[in-house]
Formats: C-alpha cells, sequence, structure tokens
C-alpha cells in the first residue's frame, strides 16, 4: 500500500534562506526529526541530522541557514551543506550528504511524499 502524503507546511512558511519547518518522518522503522526549508525558489527537505555525528542540525528551532542564507550550518561543529542537495561542503563531514526527503509544493501547500520501502 502506498504511503499517504503528509502536509508539513503552507507555502508562506518557507522564504528563501529563511526559517525552516520541522516535522517527523518514519525512518527505518523509528521516527526521525527532519525538515524543510526554501531555497532559490525551491522546496527541499532532508532528515535532520548531520552526518558528522547524528545530531539534529539547527541551533535555534527552525533556523538551518547560516548567516548569509545561502548555506546550512550545524550548529554543534559548523558544518555547511549545500541547501539544493546536501552535500557539506565544509567542515568535518565534507563530501557527505544529508538524506534527501521528497516533497512536493501544491495549492499553497507543501507535503512529504513518504518513500515506500524505508
Ligand atoms: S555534529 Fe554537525 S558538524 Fe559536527
Amino acid at each position: 500500500m502506498a504511503a499517504q502524503r503528509q502536509l508539513i507546511a503552507r507555502s508562506e512558511e518557507l522564504q528563501d534562506g529563511g526559517r525552516g519547518v520541522r516535522f517527523e518522518v518514519q525512518w527505518h522503522g523509528e521516527t526521525a526529526a527532519a525538515f524543510a526549508i526554501r531555497s532559490h525558489g525551491t522546496v527541499h527537505a532532508y532528515l535532520n541530522r548531520c552526518r558528522h555525528v547524528p545530531t539534529e542540525l539547527d541551533w535555534q528551532d527552525g533556523r538551518f541557514f547560516d548567516s548569509s542564507g545561502q548555506l546550512l550550518i550545524c550548529s554543534l561543529h559548523g558544518a555547511l551543506y549545500q541547501p539544493d542537495n546536501g552535500l557539506c561542503i565544509a567542515g568535518p563531514c565534507h563530501g557527505l550528504g544529508l538524506f534527501k526527503l521528497r516533497v512536493a509544493e501544491c495549492d499553497g501547500q507543501i507535503y512529504y511524499l513518504p518513500e515506500t520501502d524505508i
């Protein structure tokens, strides 16, 4: 049976380089923290789990971008990730990527689209 899409935010809640929204997903049989942000007009979502140490990235609830609003930053040791693909471009997990999640935006709403095999 296909997993149901999950409403995570209204479109206006996500501004380019601004606050993200946190939500939860089922990931390999466990509930895991996730987040969605908007960058260059497109919404992206990832597990909220740094690739250096598996801790949540946001230093304040929903604050995922660095001060430039261009890169995602881990609050613990400052790893920097590209918001469009989750690739770490600086820091202790350089070259690794955040776990990307599928999302869709339609009719002013943003949905998480669960994978059927996780
Ligand atoms: S835990 Fe994220 S950079 Fe170390």
